[in-house]
């Protein structure tokens, strides 16, 4: 059984997902099908991951019809309008159907620009072209400028989040206004597999430790899309629904924030 997040627009997103961030071009068909086939309805890809043709390969192979396709706006040389525009039309014509999320991928806020390029996703949203806007890699302040500058809340931000890094502030935030908090490096990047604590709870409960890691994000309301390429593995982590964390597992989680990130901050990247 999937569990669907409710959106601030009126639709949903299963609250599990899977990247692509990441996984080679050679190999990326073949994951998405197995993604698909493991009960995945979510996909998420992005321009800037240099396999949407793969995943638009994969696309044509399965039932495309109750899937939640995910696409980001990089926008290196510029994030104006009509980059903006170009942006989108290659993403559709690289995966061969529409995209339903689309998403800035950076603030890349020392440019002073993402309130246009929201504006322009505004206007893809309001054109019928894309059902569902968000925004990836935000900070509140960002998001702020969004609510105050153009009125329009984000349906989703995808941020870094994990037992290291649980964005509970932000989270808070985004409940505020609707917004879908979506962790990406659910397992940080898996190097929080080994962690005593994570490998005590997950034996408890007779799961893994990324079972148990990814029971944590959508026990705190959250979507997340862990990535892997293996098909045991992207099962293995969509087995999530019949067990449950405890208040004091969800406690000794939350004692394992350091604030450690695996990717960059949404500052630092322009
Ligand atoms: P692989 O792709 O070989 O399965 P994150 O989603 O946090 O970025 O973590 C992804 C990393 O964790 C990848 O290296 C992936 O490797 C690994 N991984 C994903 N799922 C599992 C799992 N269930 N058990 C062990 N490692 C996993």
């Amino acid at each position: 059984m999937q569990q669907l997040l409710a959106l601030n627009d009126g639709s949903s997103i299963p609250a599990l997902g899977f990247g692509l961030y990441k996984v080679e071009p050679e190999v990326t068909t073949d994951v998405v099908v197995a993604g698909v086939e493991a009960g995945y309805r979510l996909v998420d890809g992005a321009e800037f991951y240099h396999n949407e043709p793969q995943v638009g390969e994969a696309l044509r192979r399965v039932d495309r019809a109750g899937l939640t396709v995910t696409s980001k706006f990089w926008g290196e040389e510029s994030q104006s309008r009509d980059a903006v525009m170009r942006a989108f039309d290659a993403s559709e014509r690289n995966l061969g159907t529409h995209v339903d999320v689309y998403m800035i991928h950076w603030p890349r806020a020392a440019r002073n620009q993402f309130v246009g390029t929201w504006r322009a996703f505004v206007e893809l949203r309001d054109q019928g072209r894309v059902r569902t806007i968000g925004v990836s890699n935000f900070t509140q302040a960002h998001v702020q400028r969004l609510l105050d500058e153009t009125g329009v809340a984000p349906a989703i931000n995808q941020v870094e989040s994990h037992p290291w890094l649980p964005q509970h502030d932000l989270r808070a935030f985004h409940a505020q206004h609707g917004i879908v908090t979506q962790a990406w490096s659910p397992l940080g990047r898996g190097r929080l597999l080994e962690d005593p604590t994570l490998v005590r709870i997950a034996a408890e409960h007779g799961v893994t430790v990324a079972q148990a890691i990814i029971r944590w994000h959508l026990q705190l309301g959250g979507a997340a899309i862990p990535k892997s390429v293996n098909p045991d593995r992207l099962r293995e982590n969509l087995d999530v629904f019949g067990f449950r964390l405890t208040d004091d597992d969800m406690a000794a989680v939350a004692g394992l924030e350091t604030g450690e990130r695996t990717g960059s901050h949404p500052d630092s990247r322009n």
